[in-house]
């Protein structure tokens, strides 16, 4: 059987350890690209280097030339300035967009029938970005925040329970922003629903600091969080390439859903071959629809920027 091929934009700390996840998940061929001489080129060797030793088949390739990406099933988007301390997601912006919608274009002339998965910063105004930028149809351009931040939200949880991460399942939506939206009523442990589980003020100290997620790793750091980033977008590719039909949250085009009207935004949704297979639409409560509200009003302003960029 022919094997599935990802190509990943970037090969800084993103791109590359998403390369590394790709190829000891045996997802596919992999070409990672760069604008940085042998950069790409030195960290794919790298990671074919370790395939004796950890036992994938894949090959794994770096380059600056986009005519090594053709046909790609996947194209994963990482390249972009990532956040320093002090500096928002959003200060990224201007930046960003410029190299999104050049990456843009060369995916979508290239491999014009994958699925692109956006991580660049600020997220979901870079999705809208390379949405405009390809042309795609809207269940082919996906975002990777949900998969983060819903992994932060659960990581927490569990650490707080002394359970297995493996038992938490929990539903994320709005930006990938301090506004994001956890949903402790749709997250459970088990079956179990959170809030049996854990008192309201431990589960808003919880959500706080999932909220201060990203920006908590690059106070340590010094630069942004890469490994789980990377596993979030990983897992992404993964669903799609082999249909699995996953439940998760993504960045994704929502019109009538939510009360939306035509923006990317964190929703639960299915994966599959296809992309975005559904938006999950929940039946949310008052307070729960004010803090979403809230979250996408933030995303459409950044959209709106980038409106005057593009
Ligand atoms: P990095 O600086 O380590 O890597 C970025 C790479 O992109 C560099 O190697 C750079 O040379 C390359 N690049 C720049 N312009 C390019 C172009 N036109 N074509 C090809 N490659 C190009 O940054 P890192 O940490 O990998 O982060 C990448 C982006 O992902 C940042 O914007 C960061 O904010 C974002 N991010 C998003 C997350 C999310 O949850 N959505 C989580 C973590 C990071
Ligand atoms: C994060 O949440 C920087 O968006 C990135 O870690």
């Amino acid at each position: 059987m022919a094997r599935n091929k990802i190509t990943i934009v970037g090969a800084g700390n993103v791109g590359a350890t998403t390369a590394h996840i790709a190829a000891t998940r045996q997802l596919g061929n992999i070409v990672l690209i760069d604008i940085v001489e042998g950069l790409a080129e030195g960290k794919a060797l790298d990671i074919a280097e370790a395939a004796p030793v950890q036992l994938y088949d894949c090959d794994v390739v770096g380059t600056l030339d986009w005519e090594k990406t053709a046909d790609s099933d996947i194209v994963i988007i990482t390249s972009g300035l990532p956040r320093k301390p002090g500096m928002s997601r959003d200060d990224l912006l201007a930046k960003n967009a410029g190299i999104v919608v050049n990456v843009s274009e060369k995916a979508a002339k290239h491999s014009p029938d994958s699925v692109v998965i956006v991580v660049c910063n600020p997220l979901d105004a870079m999705v809208y970005a390379a949405a405009k930028t390809t042309g795609f149809a809207r269940n082919r351009i996906i975002g990777m925040a949900g998969a983060l931040d819903s992994a932060r939200f659960s990581a927490f949880i569990a650490a707080e329970l002394g359970v297995s991460v493996e038992e938490i399942k929990c539903v994320l939506m709005g930006g990938h922003g301090d506004d994001m939206v956890p949903l402790p009523r749709f997250t459970s442990v088990s079956g179990i629903p959170l809030t049996e589980l854990l008192d309201e003020d431990k589960i808003a100290e919880l959500i706080e600091r999932t909220r201060k997620g990203g920006i908590e790793v690059v106070n340590l750091l010094g630069y942004s969080a890469y490994y789980a980033p990377a596993a979030g977008a990983a897992r992404m590719a993964e669903a799609i390439l082999k249909d699995k039909k996953t439940v998760m949250s993504c960045c994704a085009y929502c019109d009538s859903e939510y009360g939306v009207g035509g923006y990317f935004v964190g929703v639960p949704v299915i994966l599959g071959k296809n992309g975005v297979e559904k938006v999950i639409t929940l039946d949310l409560n008052k307070s729960e629809r004010a803090q979403l509200e809230k979250s996408v009003n933030h995303v459409k302003q950044l959209a709106a920027k980038v409106d005057q960029l593009l």
